[in-house]
This record gives structure tokens, sequence and C-alpha cells, in this order.
């Protein structure tokens, strides 16, 4: 039997997988557009159209209305949508964190869900608001965790059941309910209560309440983002490990005439150009677009492609090894998300054991790219070089080198190694000629490091006049220090 979710490619956090449900195989990360049982701006049937393997509805609207909850019941969940791929459902906690309560128990949503032939079951858990204090997150997550642990004891079939981790802005809450729950085995675990973090641009926030309950879950299970609809922040919660998404953003961004791309949304009224080549925009200009009679249909569809087209740039990102290269451009489009890269980059340590040994050439993009977790592990290894004798450091060949016992390549961010690896990843990197002040900060102290853990090497250091920072002073108490233009003039 094969594994209900089984990873293919790895990067940083991120990963390409597959996860098995009772109406096929979804690959991830995959986007699951948000169905509302009332209002169809996109027919589910022609979702797949789109690149959507997998839908999102919620059952407490159809469990509310007694003709949806009629005609669920009697054909099931798959033919009552017209969609015959894998449908995930929700409980209902979401209306129950709009209107502060449901009409229906834990119990009674888990065994409609089983009925109608949900292929991923949620159960009624409390999604705790951020800026809450801890007392009550805590107190709702006890209620949360009792309501899962007999959803698990209820759900026994072939049908996947969800087990969402809540415990607010708390990282410890959230570490400690993920792991709590990594125990009772759920096949999909949705990361709950994000939705205000996301709609107040809380990404430095948001970074750590994915790290928090991913380091509590097992590495080899499948999280699921939710409520996360913006291509703009998939990349960045890929890097994260996150693996599934759900967008009602398309439909309601449609609505409010809003246009979607990877880098931020526009108001359709403003809009001079359509800045895509999705079927839509490839028809329509913008003047069309805002008259046609069915502009919100039209500007759903798009939303829907530009959100697809992003989870398939991920996936190549992914193979190609150039994951976090993504990330670093995503994160540009918004100073808040630059807020949300840099968190990531707080977790370097921690992702970097996820991080494939070999991948495609790093590329800095920018100050940021000097705390990537190869940049790290690049600084957690330096002990691993044994030097005696003497060494010269050099960013480029400079003259009667071959004299040294040792001779040593000189690349921002990294700092020194040995001349031979430098076209082994990851010093085969693309680093600008003049690096930056926090290139220049990491690798000198790597550089730093090396001549410290090397008492018996006798280092020569040659300086590019441009290198200026308060770490060369360092060098030259330890090194020969020798600005490159002054090197063995005759
Ligand atoms: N939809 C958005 N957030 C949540 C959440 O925390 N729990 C559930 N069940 N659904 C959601
Ligand atoms: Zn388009």
């Amino acid at each position: 039997m094969s594994a209900i979710f089984e990873i293919l490619d790895k990067d940083a956090g991120g990963r390409i997988g597959k996860l098995r449900t009772l109406h096929g195989v979804v690959e991830t990360p995959a986007v699951m557009p948000v169905i509302n049982p009332n209002i169809q701006l996109i027919p589910p049937k022609d979702m797949r159209s789109f690149g959507a393997e997998i839908l999102i509805t919620n059952s407490y609207i159809i469990y509310r209305k007694e003709e949806l909850r009629n005609a669920a019941l009697e054909k099931g969940l798959h033919s009552l949508l017209g969609f015959d791929g894998p449908i995930m459902t929700d409980s209902g906690s979401f209306q129950l964190s709009v209107y502060g309560s449901v009409e229906v128990t834990n119990e009674e949503i888990l065994g409609f869900q089983e009925k109608i032939g949900s292929d991923i079951i949620v159960p009624l858990d409390i999604p705790t608001p951020p800026d809450v204090q801890f007392r009550r997150a805590e107190e709702e997550l006890a209620i949360t965790v009792e309501r899962l642990e007999a959803a698990r004891k209820f759900i026994k079939g072939k049908q996947l059941l969800a087990g969402p981790v809540q415990g607010s802005v708390y990282p410890e809450l959230r570490e400690k309910a993920a792991s709590y729950l990594r125990d009772l085995n759920f096949e999909v675990y949705p990361l709950g209560a994000v939705v205000p973090l996301m709609e107040s641009y809380r990404y430095t926030e948001l970074v750590d309440v994915i790290a928090a309950s991913k380091k509590g879950l097992s590495p080899s299970s499948p999280v699921h983002l939710f409520g996360a609809g913006h291509p703009m922040m998939f990349a960045l919660a890929v890097a994260l490990g996150c693996d599934l998404f759900d967008s009602a953003a398309y439909a309601l961004y449609a609505k409010d005439g809003r246009y979607i791309t990877a880098n931020g949304t526009y108001h359709l009224e403003k809009l001079n150009y359509l800045p895509c080549s999705c079927p839509v925009c490839s028809k329509y200009t913008a003047d069309e677009l805002r008259k046609a009679k069915n502009k919100e249909e039209l500007l759903g569809q798009h939303n829907l492609y530009v959100t697809f087209a992003e989870i398939r740039l991920i996936k190549q990102s992914i193979k190609d090894g150039k994951l976090l290269e993504l990330v670093e451009q995503r994160c540009r489009a918004h100073p808040k998300l630059l807020d949300g890269l840099k968190r990531l980059y707080i977790h370097s340590s921690w992702l970097e054991q996820f991080d494939p040994a070999t991948k495609g050439t790093y590329f800095y993009c920018g100050p940021e790219s000097a705390s990537r977790p190869e940049v790290l592990r690049f600084g957690k290894r330096l002990e691993r070089f044994n030097l005696e004798g003497s060494a010269i450091i050099r960013t480029a060949p400079v003259k009667g080198e071959k004299e040294y016992d040792r001779v040593l390549a000189f690349k921002a961010p990294f700092g020194a190694f040995p001349v031979e690896m430098e076209e082994v990843y990851p010093f085969n990197a693309e680093v600008p000629k003049f690096p930056d002040y926090e290139a220049l900060s990491t690798a000198l102290s790597n550089t730093i490091k090396l001549m410290d853990l090397n008492p018996g090497a006798e280092f020569t250091f040659i300086c590019e006049k441009e290198f200026e920072h308060p770490l060369i002073e360092e060098i030259g108490k330890k090194a020969k220090l020798v600005y490159r233009e002054d090197w063995r003039k005759e």
C-alpha cells in the first residue's frame, strides 16, 4: 500500500508531493478553489481547465439549507457539485469565527461530511483570532483538541481526516498543539485562524505561526494553510512547508472588481493595461473587460489562471532548486512581505535540515540572501577544513599564489574555502561583483572563524578596495592584509 502523502522533491522547507484521496491523487503544492454551493461564479466542472485538481466547499452551508442537505444526502457531494475529483469540506468553523456560534455539533457535522462522501473531513475546530489573551487561546485550544480527539475516534473509514492546528499567535501554543496532534495521526494538518493575519499583512507573525506549527508536526505530513488564496504569498508559505491552499479570493476579489497578480492586486477601474497573457487578458483590453456584461465571471477566471500559474512556477522552482530565489522576488512586492522574508531566514537554522545538500546554483538576490540556509550551513561546517602552513585568501587568482601551501577563494556571502571547490555547489553561486554590507558581514565573520579554527596556518588576505567593512580590521589582526592593487608591485 502506498502512503497517503508521498514527497517527491524538496527545496528549502518546500516540497512537491502526492496526496492520495478516494477520488484521486492530488499533486502538491495545490490550491483548492472554494466553491460556495449557493453562488457559483465558475461551475465546479470547469475548475479542471484552470489547473484545479481538488476543490473545497463548506459542509455547514450545505447542511443548513434543507434542499442542499437533502440533495447531498441523496446523491452525494460529488454529484451535487458536479465534480468527480477530490473535494475537501470545511465544518462551519469559519462561520463560528465570524458569527460567534453555529447550529451544529462536532459529531453532527462530522457525520454529515462522512455521509455525503467528502474526501477530506474537517472537525469543528475553534479558530482563535490574533490579539486575544494567552488564557483564552489556551482554553479554546483545549476544546479544539477534545473535538479533534473525538473526530479521530469517529472517522475510521478511507476518508481523510484533517486536524487543524490552532493557538492564535502564540508560537509555544502552536507547537504544543501540533506535536500533540501529530500523535493522533491526522491525514492532513490545516493551520487555522491565519486569515486575520493575512488580511492585515502581518507576515512576520504568519511566518512564526507556520514555523512553530511545522516544528511540532511530522515533516512527512501534508499541511494546509487555511484561507490562504493570494498567489503573492504562496512561495513564502511553500518554502515554510505548506502544501495546500484554498482560494475564495479568486471569487471574492472578482466580486469587488479586483484583479489579482503574483505581485499584488489592482483595481480593474484603475487598470489601463492588462499585464497578463491568460485567455481572458489575451482576448480583452482593460476597457473591454470593465464594460463586459460578465465582468465578474471573467475577472474570476483571470484570478484563477494567475493563481494556478503561480503554483506551477513554484513547483518548477522546487524542481530546479530555485524556490528561495522565487520567494525573494515575491517578497519584494510589498514591504510587509519583505518583513516576512526576513522572518523566514530567522528560521534558517531549522530550514537547513530540509534543504537538499546539493541543488540549483545559488543566486544572490539582495541582502536577505546572506541569511539563507545554504549560507548558514557553510558557516556550521567550517570545522571540516584543516589548514596548515601558508594560506592565501583571494577573490580572484593573483600572481605567485602557487607558492602558498593552500589557496582559498573568497566569495561573499560564504567566505573563504579551498579553491578546488570553486565550481562545486554552493560555491558556484552567482553573486554580484561588489558584495553589499550584509554579504560581507557573513563572509568576513566566516573567514575570521576559519582563521580561529586553524591557528597553525599563516594567512594572507588579498583585499579588494571596495570591501569597506569594520571586520576588515579584525582580519588584519589575524592575517597579513594586502590590498590587491598593492600586491607584488614591480
Ligand atoms: N477557514 C479559515 N480559517 C479556518 C480555521 O481556522 N478552521 C476552519 N475549520 N476553517 C477555516
Ligand atoms: Zn489574465
